[in-house]
């Protein structure tokens, strides 16, 4: 039997568009769904659990509507939930994602059964965030259906493993479904990661330079303008390491002093802070390389689709010159 959902292949293109703080609300995720993509977002994007229950409402209503009006059926949704003892809306809002049945749960920091089995009573599934191995198979213990693995490069809380190496290690133990997360910025890039063994693309800064996204026009632009070598690695910004804008760092006046130190983890008191922190300095991905325009939902997902279908036909004409 299969350990693979099989919403995968309903999709239009093997594809998460990652939940990012700030950035990802009911629009994006409609418009992914819409467009045969998961869509997601992290429920500590509304500032209440009240809030957090109304976009539920909104994308349901609005994916429903979609429906009925097209017949068709759109992609699944999910929300980013932080398990973290210093998160606490954790249980609020763990009740409201049962309540709503959301389909898919991504969680980060930590992995626990009693979050899992909340999720499966009703049918959803729950992806976990690893950076390495042993947060691998702690997660596989917890029973999580699959694995994000955020590999280097990546934009918010980033790894430091080649993603090679990484899907190829934990593909050694885990065989349920695989999601490799760090610098997919093109269709190419998601044909890249189906090669390497994922069983989906998950891709944050790309979704970023959309129309629908909550970013602004120079948080955009930035991202245009950046290089690899542009983005910074830094645990000083929120006591993980994450990587970001170096001109959003310089234009914030941070020092190479000041990305030296590290700051103590708090989703509760520090939530404020942690906001205004993103507000200012921009979180993005190394793939911000290959990003150089900013597009509506839609017009991306099809020009990912097209670049996808030509990576994958290069692909078997290699085939037909090689095994000789
Ligand atoms: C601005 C920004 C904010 C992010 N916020 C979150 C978050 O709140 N929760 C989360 O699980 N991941 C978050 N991430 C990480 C993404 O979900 C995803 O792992 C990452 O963007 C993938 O790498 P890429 O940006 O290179 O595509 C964030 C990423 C960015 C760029």
């Amino acid at each position: 039997m299969s350990t693979k959902p099989s919403f995968i292949n309903e999709l239009a293109l093997p594809a998460i568009a990652a939940p990012m703080f700030l950035i990802s609300g009911p629009k994006l995720v409609t418009e992914c769904c819409k467009n045969g993509i998961v869509g997601t977002f992290p429920a500590l994007n509304q500032r209440t659990s009240e809030g957090f229950e109304e976009w539920l409402i909104e994308i349901k209503t609005e994916l429903d509507k979609f429906e009925k009006e097209t017949g068709k059926k759109p992609a699944p949704f999910g929300v980013n939930l932080i398990v973290h003892p210093t998160n606490p809306r954790l249980e609020a809002d763990i009740k409201l994602c049962v309540k709503h049945k959301v389909p898919i749960i991504i969680t980060s920091l930590g992995a626990v059964s009693m979050v899992v089995d909340a999720i499966h009573s009703y049918g959803g599934l729950v992806f976990h965030d690893i950076i390495k191995k042993r947060h691998a198979e702690k997660a596989q213990e917890a029973g999580v259906d699959g694995l994000i693995l955020v590999a280097a490069g990546a934009g918010g809380h980033a790894g430091t493993i080649n993603p090679m190496t990484l899907v190829a290690e934990v593909k050694k133990f885990f065989h349920k479904t695989i999601i490799l997360s760090g610098c997919i910025s093109t269709g190419r890039d998601i044909a890249s990661a189906l090669q390497m063994g994922a069983d989906l693309a998950y891709m944050g800064t790309r979704f970023i330079n959309t129309d629908e996204s909550k970013a602004s026009d120079e948080y955009k632009k930035m991202i245009i303008d950046a290089g690899a070598n542009d983005v910074v690695y830094t645990a000083s910004i929120s006591g993980v390491h994450a990587n970001f804008l170096g001109a959003s760092l310089k234009a914030a006046g941070i020092t190479e002093e000041d990305l030296k130190k590290d700051t103590k983890i708090d989703f509760g008191k520090e939530l404020d802070t942690e906001a205004k922190a993103w507000k200012t300095i921009w979180s993005a991905g190394q793939g911000s390389a290959m990003i150089d325009n900013s597009v509506p939902v839609a017009e991306l997902i099809s020009d990912l689709k097209a670049e996808f279908k030509s990576a994958i036909e290069n692909q078997i004409m290699v085939l037909e010159k090689y095994p000789k």
